[in-house]
């Protein structure tokens, strides 16, 4: 293996603030980027923002701002949330930087110089929430194939990338270099899809203007993937005068992504990086989806579950350990606050934190907090032995979650060593069990140094802890040295224990998260404005009312009230709203029908979902809610006023 290791996650959107999916693609780069650090290499940890395109013009738009002030408030979010995660990035790229502009206009000079950019005529689909294009045949049911969003006609002069002259080239790269692409089923995906042909690509917009102005041609900007993908070059200074970093790290070890933009990241990528003659990654590493009600969670559906209240509660690490955990790294998995209090219950406070204090609490009562030195360790050592083997065995094929399994095997080693071995009767026992207390102790001791080694990736902040109350000085980046037995710093003594993870009564949990919803969706009664009162035009304005068609209605869960529907707004919009109205309507009867909603309201969660938007019903005295509707068949989308 290199020394320098090149990490990278994709840049993100900025027409919505951070969801759990997010979250997912930097803390799993945070966690292997930690790793290889503690492992001893040269790492370089580069995550960002992607801030051109159609996607976020519109929604900028849409809140009637600049999609520049869209962007500094979406990435004062990201950097805000990378904080409180703890995540360890060396750098945090934006496109709308100066070094990342002359970066896209290097990697097109150089394409040009190869002679693969020509100028033509685009006509065909796009999709808008993908930012691709898509013929005709590969549309399905009028929309796009990935994610089933709305498309687009569109036909405009464009400049066309020649990818279909990179076919060979690309599968000979796939065949060459079996491990370019993992896991093993989306190498093979990506090999039967460029099998099955490439078209040339089209790299420029003529129809927008937030972009990168395409070099030669300031007519057209450049095609967001083009520009997005070329992050990867302009963070380390490709481009730029100063390209030492690029010297030093490029090629990237690994672009770890999520399995939707697995395309762009192994066929449009490779194939622009070999036109400009570059190296190429070693590995795009394509992760699951978090999913929420067996669909993905995506801002489009309106089901993402926000960081926000799980951090708060439980800080970064439990956090993070629960996605490393719970979801096999490669495939799909479900979030629910349930499962993410279970294992915080079984695996955190119970196995992890039972361990350490029973240990820590004995070694201080009958030790005086004196580490013993660990001897031979008999069973524990053996359980240290192979779980190292296998923790670090996983982190390297990047099976994280596998390492983890590992480490929890360890734990529970020590606790049934413990349990079998008794040290708190053998302290009663007095002098002549003295030696065997400490051997036991020692131990023990000594598999939770090499457990605290080996989660420090995961949760950094309570290895940090975990570390101090043990009284071990902080890893070295020596970890092949450090996880061996006894290779800890003797005569030690113990620091402070605190407990690391208080148990949390699920059942009340999840009603106090229930009633706190409740409250939020109970209206304040709005203070009767004074009867002169007036707003102008201008002021009415602002308020965006559409016509919008129920496509799905469902109750929510635990609410008697509420009903969460999916409203079509016409052109490119599925919108989640949730609406107070179950009371006096059944899902069934609402699906198809026309509704007005205020479409730009703030959105809100109610019990826990998101709503974007509110629907228009009059109220009559008995507060009973009635549906307002257009008279006549108006097309989804259109404004009321
Ligand atoms: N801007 C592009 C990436 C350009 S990289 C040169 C983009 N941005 S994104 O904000 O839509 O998504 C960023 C990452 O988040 C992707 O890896 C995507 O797979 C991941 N996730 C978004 N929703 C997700 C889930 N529900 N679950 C897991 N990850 C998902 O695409």
């Amino acid at each position: 293996m290199r020394d320098t290791y090149y990490i990278t996650t994709p840049i993100y959107y900025v027409n919505d603030l951070p969801h759990i999916g997010h979250i997912y693609t930097t803390v799993m780069a945070d966690i292997l980027a930690r790793y290889h650090r503690m492992a001893g290499r040269d790492v370089r940890f580069l995550t960002g923002t992607d801030e051109h395109g159609q996607k976020i013009e519109r929604a900028a738009a849409a809140q009637g701002i600049r999609p520049i002030e869209l962007a500094d408030r979406v990435v004062a979010r990201y950097h805000h949330l990378w904080e409180q995660l703890e995540i360890s990035h060396d750098d945090f790229i934006r496109t709308t930087e100066p070094r990342h502009q002359r970066g896209v206009t290097e990697i097109i000079r150089r394409i040009q110089a190869k002679g693969d950019i020509y100028k033509g005529e685009y006509s065909g689909w796009y999709c808008a929430g993908c930012e691709a294009f898509f013929p005709e045949t590969q549309l399905v049911e009028g929309r796009c194939p990935d994610q089933g969003h709305p498309v687009e006609l569109l036909s405009e002069p464009s400049y066309f990338f020649r990818l279909s002259a990179y076919q060979e080239r690309l599968l000979e790269w796939y065949r060459d270099h079996p491990g370019c692409v993992e896991p093993r089923s989306r190498y093979n995906e990506v090999l039967r899809f460029v099998e099955g042909g490439l078209r040339d690509l089209s790299i420029s917009r003529r129809s927008l203007s937030w972009g990168i102005p395409f070099p030669g041609d300031e007519d057209h900007v450049v095609y967001v993937w083009l520009d997005a993908l070329t992050n990867y070059l302009s963070a380390l200074g490709f481009g730029s005068a100063d390209d030492t970093l690029f010297q030093r790290y490029w090629p990237a070890q690994l672009h770890l992504v999520g399995k939707d933009i697995l395309r762009f990241h192994c066929v449009y990528w490779p194939a622009f990086l070999m036109s400009a003659g570059l190296p190429l990654p070693e590995k795009v590493f394509g992760h699951g989806w978090w999913m929420r009600d067996e669909a993905k969670m995506s801002k489009s559906l309106g089901n993402v579950v926000r960081p926000d209240h799980l951090l708060e509660r439980f800080g970064p690490d439990a956090l993070r350990y629960f996605l490393a955990r719970e979801m096999a790294f490669g495939q799909d998995a479900t979030f629910s606050d349930e499962a993410f209090l279970e294992r915080y219950n079984a695996d955190l406070a119970n196995n992890l934190g039972n361990t350490t204090s029973r240990t820590l609490s004995m070694t201080h009562r009958y030790l005086e907090g004196r580490v013993p030195v660990p001897g031979g360790g008999g069973q524990v050592a053996a359980a240290a032995g192979q779980a190292t083997a296998a923790y670090l065995g996983a982190m390297d094929r990047l099976e994280p979650h596998r390492a983890l399994e590992a480490v929890w095997q360890l734990l529970a080693a020590i606790n049934g060593f413990i349990q079998e071995s008794q040290p708190w009767a053998l302290a009663k026992a007095g002098a002549q069990s003295q030696d065997h207390l400490e051997e036991v102790l020692g131990s023990s001791l000594e598999g939770l140094r090499i457990v605290t080694l080996m989660i420090a990736p995961f949760m950094p902040g309570v290895a940090l802890r975990l570390g101090l109350q043990l009284g071990l000085p902080e890893p070295r980046r020596e970890l092949s040295r450090e996880i061996a037995w006894d290779a800890g710093p003797r005569g030690r003594k113990l620091g402070e224990s605190q407990p690391l993870f208080p148990r949390v009564d699920i059942k009340a949990y999840l009603k106090e998260v229930a009633m706190e919803a409740e409250k939020q969706q109970e209206v304040k009664p709005a203070e009767t404005p004074a009867k002169e009162s007036t707003i102008s035009i201008d002021e009415f304005a602002r308020i965006q009312l559409k016509v919008g068609t129920v496509r799905e209605a469902e109750r929510i869960p635990k609410s008697k009230k509420l009903l969460r529907l999916m409203v079509d707004l016409g052109e490119d919009e599925l919108r989640q709203v949730v609406a107070g109205i179950a009371e006096r309507y059944d899902p069934e009867e609402l699906l198809g029908r026309r509704i007005v909603i205020v479409a730009n309201l703030e959105p809100a969660r109610l019990m826990g979902v998101e709503s974007r938007g509110m629907i228009l019903a009059a109220t009559d005295a008995d507060g009973h809610p009635y549906i307002l509707s257009p008279d006549g068949d108006v097309p989804p989308g259109s404004e009321v006023r």
